[in-house]
């Protein structure tokens, strides 16, 4: 049931299928005495063309959740869904060829390479992959995440807001299913990422991707469609049209 073509999913709002979920997911560290339950039978579906944060408590599973349902880390129990793919059913292989077709990923650190410029880091998983470059879409991605005049800067000549979307367009020029972000804005300060938390809001609005984010913060949370919280390895409750002060509320609520 596993398709290498180009995914196209842009304009999938509306889709029925949710674009990735867990079913049952549950992941254990280590064995014995010192086994860690990072995620105890984790039910959660996360819909095509929306935004959706995952916050909670720091150590309550959320870069776990996040990792498993990216195929960046085996389950120990139940099954992830990239689309229709069970991905825990893919040899290492296919695995690694999901993740570099379907997925994108942005990180708090920004891994971009300092000496290629800014359209050198943004096309290079495309050039590595042999894939063609759409022009018209790098053109639209350019300038939907503001870097038109900066594209030829390297790294070394941006500051942190511009690199990180940089980090952003070159998880978008591949038009992924899916874009996995952990706590995409932890190394900005609040002004820049509120630029990179706006340019995501706006791929999601105006391009059609989908974005599952990890954040501890609410203000970044705000940002998201709708946000599920985790204590313990558990969803344990749910958000929709978040704003700061509604994020900050059920916090507490889980918190106290
Ligand atoms: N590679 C690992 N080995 C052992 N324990 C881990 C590993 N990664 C995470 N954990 C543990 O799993 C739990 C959940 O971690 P994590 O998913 O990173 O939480 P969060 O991102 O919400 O802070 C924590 O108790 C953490 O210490
Ligand atoms: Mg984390």
């Amino acid at each position: 049931m596993t398709s290498t073509s180009a995914p196209q999913t842009h304009g999938g709002v509306g889709t029925a299928a949710p674009a990735v979920r867990a079913e049952g997911v549950s992941k254990v560290y280590g064995t014995g005495d010192a086994a860690v339950h990072a995620l105890r039978g984790v039910d959660v579906a996360f819909d095509a063309g929306a935004f959706t944060a995952i916050m909670g408590p720091s150590g309550s599973g959320k870069s776990t959740l996040l990792h498993c349902l990216a195929g960046l880390d085996v389950v120990s129990g139940g099954r992830v869904f990239l689309g229709e793919t069970d991905i825990g059913a893919l040899n290492d292989r296919r695995l690694t060829l999901l993740r570099r077709e379907r997925a994108g990923f942005v990180f708090q650190a920004f891994n971009l390479l300092p000496t290629l410029t800014a359209e050198q880091n943004i096309l290079l998983p495309l050039d590595l992959a042999g894939r063609r470059v759409d022009r018209a879409w790098f053109d639209q991605v350019v300038a939907t995440v503001g870097l038109r005049d900066r594209l030829r800067h390297r790294p070394a000549e941006l500051s942190g807001g511009q690199q990180q979307r940089v980090a952003c367009a070159r998880a978008l020029v591949a038009r992924p299913e899916v874009i996995f972000a952990d706590e995409p804005t932890g190394n900005l300060d609040s002004r820049a990422g509120a630029e990179v938390l706006g340019f995501l809001r706006a791929s999601v609005r105006e391009l059609g991707q989908t974005i599952v984010m990890v954040t501890h913060d609410p203000v970044a949370a705000s940002y998201a469609d709708r946000v599920v919280f985790l204590r313990d390895g558990r969803i344990v409750d749910e958000l929709f049209d978040p704003v700061p002060a509604s994020v900050l509320d059920r916090l507490a609520a889980l918190e106290g």
